[in-house]
């Protein structure tokens, strides 16, 4: 079974190739309308499960629109309006929507709700986020990097911020994509040492730097993410803001960096907290390629996981 869980679950030749195919898919569909089908139909017939226990805009409207675009079906649940929100065990909620579709996308809390439901279920699960990992918004990423700079093995990535589950799916990428990763942000919000040792054990340099404008120094890339994240209690807001705000990434923080570096964010943002409306809408801002390509990469995950 051809789950999409996690990055560094994931052989790096098959997520190679799941790059290259969005970016081929991508390429292939041109600017042609949203609603208009792709040349290929490697989805026809099937259904797909879109299943949320958080809200989102992204995830949701890009995986419903790229399996209509390959042909497929799509229904979009809440967590809440199906049994598992009512106590119905996850295990068997994944046995019983394996009867009726073909692919189960999950976004979650626990990411053991997510490992339970691939456990069970006899059909390919992805992971659309739990407080742990983003997956399928770093593979994005990466896509988005090397459409506008090239490889992205052997480069510098500074993330700024909180230690969060995005930063977790990039601490997975850097290890197999061979890039080097620099973590800034307070020592009490910092990623999980597992991620970052997993990474370095692959031959990545992976470096925490209080310090946000060393930590920018040579950087290809610079990425930030929201200061609370969805699964954080509203009780640490501010205490997380106060924390986080020496590393917000403004157009002075960027000069730190090299000339060209990108800056990332998976949004949604919170302009003037993270990051300010001056770098999201600057020059080297690619904030809304990546949105886009959230549906060039899913549906090359899609594709990988069906075999098809
Ligand atoms: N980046 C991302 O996953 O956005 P949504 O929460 O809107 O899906
Ligand atoms: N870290 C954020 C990402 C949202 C796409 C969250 O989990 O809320």
């Amino acid at each position: 079974m051809k789950h999409f869980l996690d990055i560094n679950k994931t052989a790096p030749a098959d997520l190679r190739a799941m790059i290259d195919a969005a970016r081929a898919m991508k390429d292939q569909r041109g600017g042609r309308p949203k609603g208009t089908p792709d040349d290929d139909q490697p989805l026809a017939g099937r259904m797909v499960a879109l299943i949320f226990e958080k809200p989102s805009t992204r995830t949701r409207v890009s995986f419903d629109v790229g399996v209509r675009q390959m042909g497929g079906q799509t229904m979009v649940l809440s967590g809440n309006e199906l049994q598992l929100g009512h106590g119905e065990t996850i295990a068997d909620t994944a046995r019983v929507l394996s009867r009726y579709v073909d692919l189960i996308m999950i976004r979650t809390f626990e990411e053991a709700t997510l490992l339970e439901m691939a456990q069970y279920a006899s059909v390919p699960v992805i992971n659309g986020l739990t407080n742990r990992s983003h997956p399928c918004q770093i593979m994005t990423d990466i896509m988005t990097f090397e459409e506008h700079r090239g490889p992205i093995a052997g480069k510098k990535v500074t993330w700024c911020g909180d230690g969060n589950n995005v930063f977790a799916s990039f601490a997975h990428a850097a290890g197999q994509f061979g890039f080097d990763l620099t973590f800034t942000g307070p020592e009490t919000l910092d990623p999980e040492e597992v991620f970052l040792a997993e990474a370095r054990a692959k031959g990545s340099t992976v470096e925490i730097q209080r310090n946000p404008q060393k930590a920018v120094e040579g950087a290809d890339l610079v990425v930030t993410d929201t200061w609370v994240s969805m699964h954080d209690p509203q009780s640490a807001r501010e205490r997380r803001h106060n924390q986080l705000r020496p590393y917000q990434v403004n157009e002075a923080l960027m000069t730190h960096a090299k000339p060209d570096a990108l800056f990332m964010h998976c949004l949604p943002a919170h302009r003037d907290e993270e990051a300010t409306s001056a770098v999201m809408d600057g020059p080297n801002s690619v904030v809304f390629d990546e949105a886009e390509n959230r549906l060039h990469a899913q549906k090359a995950i899609l594709r990988w996981c069906l075999g098809v």
